[in-house]
C-alpha cells in the first residue's frame, strides 16, 4: 500500500474537477477559493496543518498561504495558483515548499504567481468577468485580499479595470460536486474506515478497569499513526459511563470503573477523508443485563437503518424507522410508557436520543451536501454517509435507577451502491456476543502498564 498523499487521488482528478466546476460557471466569469492558513497554538508553535477540504478537493495541494482562481474564458477553463514562493532559508527552518515554478506541470494548473503578487495579480486577472464567485467568511484572509481586489478595480475604471457586477456563493455547486464520491475517493474512506476499524478493536481489547479513558485514547491513535492516518478525522470521544450521555466528550480523563460501558466515537483521517465510527462495550468485557437490554434496542435500530439506506430512500424514513424500533424497546423496558406512534409525534424521544441518524461523509466527518428538507433527500449511488442511533439513560433524568449511566452509541460508515449499500467499518465487532469475544482474547502486550 502506497501511503504518500502525492499517490492517493491522481492529478488529473483534481485537473477533472476543476474542469467539471468551471464548466457549471457562468460564461466570463470567475471563482476564488483560499487555503487554510497555519494556526498558532502557542509561543512558535503552530497547530499541525490540515489543508482547507473545498481547497485540497480542486487542487491536491497542500501548503497554506494560497489561492486559486478559476476562469471560464468563451468556455475555456483556465486555473491559476498563487502559492508561496520558495525560500531556501525558511525551507531549511520549516520545510519544503512546492515553488511557484513548479507549481504549473506538478499540479496541472495554467499559471502561478507568488501570493505575495496577489494584491497586484489578482485584479488583472478579475478585470472584465462579470461575475465573481466566492465563498464569504470562510477564510477570513481571503477576503480581506478579495476586498482590496474589488476595491482597486472599483477606483480604477477610468484607467480601464471593470469590476464583476455579480457575487455568487460557490459552495452549492463545490458541495454538490463533493457529496458524489469518485472510485479513489471511495477507495481513500474505506480505507480510512478500516484503519479506524483497527483503532477501535485494539482499543476494546485493552481495556480494563483502572485503566484512563485517554489511555484508551492512545490505543486508537497508536494504531491510526501505525497505518498512516497521522491524525483522527476529529477528536476522539472515550467516554464511560455517565460520560456516554455527553454526546461529544472529548475530556477523556475519568478512570474506567468496572461496570461501566465505554462509548468510544473516534475516527482516523487518511489521505484527508474521514472515518467515523461509534462502538459501545463493558470495560469489564461483560454487559450486565440492563446494559445488554439498552444495548440490543440501538443494535437493532442500527441494522434496520442499514437495511434502509438503500437508493430511493432518505435518512427521514431511517430515522423513522429507527425510532419506532428504540421506543418499542424503551416502552418494553418499562422507561417510557404510552403508545408509540404517539411518542414520536410529541418527541418523546428527545431526552434520550437528541442528535440526528447520520450525515456526510467525506473530507470533512461532517461533510458538506444538501440534506434536503428534514433530511429527505433521497439515497443515490457514490453517496458516503454515516448511521449512528444511540440511546442516552443520563443519571440526571427519571427513569428506573438500574438503567442510569447507560449510553450506547452504534456507528459505521455506509456507502450508498447501484443495487443496496455497502458497510464500509463492518470489520469492528458488533453483536455482543463478539465483543464479548474479543476482550476475553485480549493480547498481553497490550496490558496496562505503570511508568
Ligand atoms: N463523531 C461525530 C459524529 O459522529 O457525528
Ligand atoms: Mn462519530
Ligand atoms: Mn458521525
Amino acid at each position: 500500500m502506497d501511503l504518500s498523499y502525492k499517490s492517493a487521488i491522481d492529478v488529473t482528478e483534481f485537473h477533472q474537477r476543476r474542469e467539471t466546476l468551471g464548466a457549471q460557471l457562468q460564461n466570463n466569469s470567475a471563482l476564488l477559493l483560499f487555503s487554510n492558513q497555519e494556526q498558532r497554538r502557542n509561543s512558535s508553535n503552530t497547530y499541525p496543518f490540515r489543508q482547507d477540504s473545498y481547497f485540497w478537493y480542486l487542487t491536491g495541494f497542500n501548503e497554506p498561504d494560497s489561492a486559486l482562481l478559476i476562469q471560464n474564458k468563451a468556455s475555456s477553463i483556465i486555473s491559476t495558483l498563487f502559492l508561496r514562493p520558495s525560500d531556501p532559508l525558511l525551507e531549511t527552518w520549516n520545510g519544503r515548499r512546492l515553488g511557484v515554478e513548479n507549481a504549473p506541470a506538478k499540479l496541472q494548473l495554467d499559471a502561478a504567481f507568488s501570493i505575495d503578487d496577489i494584491a497586484t495579480e489578482l485584479p488583472k486577472l478579475l478585470s472584465g468577468a462579470t461575475a465573481l464567485y466566492h465563498a464569504p467568511d470562510l477564510q477570513p484572509w481571503g477576503d480581506q485580499i478579495e476586498q482590496t481586489a474589488l476595491c482597486y478595480l472599483r477606483e480604477h475604471t477610468r484607467q480601464g479595470f471593470n469590476v464583476p457586477n455579480t457575487l455568487i456563493d460557490w459552495r452549492p455547486l463545490l458541495d454538490e460536486m463533493r457529496l458524489f464520491k469518485s472510485p479513489a475517493e471511495i477507495a481513500l474512506i474505506q480505507q480510512a474506515g478500516q484503519i479506524s476499524a483497527l483503532g477501535h478493536i485494539r482499543a476494546m481489547k485493552t481495556a480494563r478497569a483502572n485503566r484512563f479513558e485517554y489511555e484508551l485514547e492512545s490505543e486508537l491513535l497508536h494504531e491510526f499513526n501505525r497505518f498512516g492516518a497521522r491524525f483522527p478525522s476529529y477528536n476522539s470521544i472515550v467516554a464511560s459511563g455517565e460520560n456516554a450521555c455527553i454526546l461529544h466528550y472529548t475530556e477523556n480523563e475519568s478512570l474506567l470503573r468496572d461496570g461501566d460501558l465505554v462509548m468510544i466515537d473516534a475516527g482516523a483521517e487518511f489521505a484527508m477523508y474521514a472515518g467515523d465510527i461509534s462502538r459501545t462495550f463493558p470495560v469489564n468485557g461483560r454487559f450486565t443485563p440492563e446494559q445488554r437490554a439498552i444495548y440490543d434496542i440501538v443494535l437493532r435500530a442500527e441494522k434496520r437503518a442499514i437495511e434502509l439506506y438503500v437508493p430511493g430512500n432518505s435518512i427521514k424514513q431511517a430515522n423513522l424507522e429507527v425510532l419506532r424500533i428504540m421506543l418499542s424497546g424503551l416502552v418494553e423496558l418499562g422507561i417510557l410508557q404510552g403508545d408509540v406512534e404517539q411518542l414520536i409525534k410529541e418527541k418523546a424521544y428527545l431526552p434520550f436520543y437528541m442528535h440526528g441518524l447520520g450525515h456526510w461523509l467525506g473530507l470533512d466527518v461532517h461533510d458538506v451536501g444538501d440534506y434536503g428538507c428534514e433530511r429527505d433527500r433521497t439515497f443515490e449511488p457514490n453517496m458516503v454517509l454515516t448511521v449512528e442511533p444511540g440511546l442516552y439513560l443520563s443519571e440526571k433524568l427519571d427513569i428506573p435507577e438500574r438503567y442510569k449511566g447507560i449510553g450506547v452509541r452504534i456507528e459505521d460508515n455506509i456507502l450508498i451502491t447501484e443495487t443496496g449499500n455497502k458497510i464500509l467499518t463492518a470489520a469492528v465487532p458488533k453483536e455482543p456476543e463478539d465483543i464479548e469475544r474479543l476482550m476475553q482474547s485480549s493480547e498481553p502486550s497490550h496490558a496496562p502498564t505503570t511508568l
